[in-house]
């Protein structure tokens, strides 16, 4: 209910406007296969853009299921489902964008250690980037404290910090962050005192140009085999269509019915005192027994399992490993007062 709360709140999609804008920042590095992702995608607008300018496959991920399922139209593959939970391939990605939602991540109770989507969706969902891949980075500029600067200037080199274009920035406050994943962290602590002071207002963030005098290279995509990109989660509507589809519904529906795990044994003659004794002891019988008089009602289980006993035995130098197997009945039986009988 919370992550559903959270998705509704945390909309704030990119603006169309900014996409062209985006685009003229990045170029094909290369011939191959590109993937893009974007792990909280909205509708997918944003990504399918990029991934139109850069003929990239786009890959999505969305907690949203209405905007989920928006997604699953624009893009190549979008889950619908929590990205912190979901499982994808390391590095499988040569651009991400991210434009986390808007609101705190804390668990229930714990909300002086609460963190915000800004810096545990990076964290998160950054392996899923190639070294040397790029990202794409829109946050409230406030959101850019000491924690997520460190990871950025960590993790990414020739790093660019603008904000959006004055209309749009007036609106949202928000800045874009590119980098270049590195191959190993590094820390840099230039560029990590400056996205500081740009988060604290202490250093001047420039507009993105109409015209930049820079271009990202996204390179093609690694090899990864086999692509893992799959939600952890069960999707009750999208279940119900596998087992359709599969059809295995009917089977399971028929050993889920409480009529065949119920049914009754139904002899054709009474059972004489061994017999009854011999079906509960293999469980076949069980439930209210009652004795000859159809009196003191027990309810009775039963169950024979079978054990091993091993010894072993010294002869004349010898060493001999004996196994006896045995068959253990037990019975239990509830009288009417709650007393158990347990009878091995
Ligand atoms: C700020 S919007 C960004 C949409 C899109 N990436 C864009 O740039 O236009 C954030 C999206 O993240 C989704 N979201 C929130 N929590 C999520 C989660 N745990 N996993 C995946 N998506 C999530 C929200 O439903 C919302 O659609």
């Amino acid at each position: 209910m919370r992550l559903a709360g959270q998705a509704k709140m945390g909309y704030y999609p990119t603006p169309p406007a900014l996409l062209p804008l985006l685009c003229k920042c990045l170029q094909r590095g290369g011939a191959g296969l590109l993937r893009i992702f974007d792990p909280c995608a909205g509708e997918g607008h944003a990504v399918k853009a990029l991934g139109e300018h850069l003929d990239a496959i786009t890959y999505g991920i969305e907690l949203d299921r209405e905007r989920g399922i928006t997604a699953q139209r624009n893009l190549y593959e979008c889950l619908i489902g929590d990205c912190q939970t979901a499982m994808v391939s390391r590095h499988f990605a040569s651009l991400l964008l991210l434009n986390p939602p808007y609101d705190w991540s804390a668990a229930v109770g714990a909300l002086d250690k609460s963190e915000r989507y800004e810096r545990t969706f990076l964290r998160d969902t950054v392996k899923a980037l190639r070294p040397g891949g790029v990202l794409i980075y829109l946050i409230p500029l406030r959101r850019l404290d000491r924690k997520v600067a460190r990871m950025l200037s960590h993790r990414f080199e020739e790093i660019r910090l603008f904000r959006l274009p004055d209309e749009l920035y007036r609106r949202f406050h928000q800045v874009v962050v590119f980098g270049v994943a590195r191959a190993k962290l590094k820390p840099d602590e230039a560029v990590h005192r400056y996205l500081v002071d740009a988060g604290a207002g202490r250093a001047v963030v420039p507009p993105l140009p109409e015209e930049p005098d820079f271009v990202y290279s996204v390179p093609p995509s690694l090899k990864v085999k086999p692509l893992v990109f799959r939600t952890n989660e069960i999707d009750p509507e999208e279940l119900e269509k596998e087992l359709a589809s599969q059809g295995l519904h009917d089977r399971l529906l028929e050993m889920w019915s409480p009529s065949r795990n119920a049914r009754k044994l139904e002899a054709i003659m009474p059972l004489r005192s061994g017999h009854l004794a011999q079906l509960i002891a293999c469980g076949l019988v069980g439930g209210v027994v009652r004795d000859r008089d159809g009196l003191r009602p027990l309810l009775v289980k039963g169950t024979t399992k079978k054990e091993v006993d091993r010894r072993i035995e010294h002869e004349k130098g010898k060493e001999r490993h004996i196994e006896t197997e045995r068959f253990v009945i037990t019975v239990n039986a509830y009288d009417r007062d709650g007393c158990l009988i347990t009878i091995q």
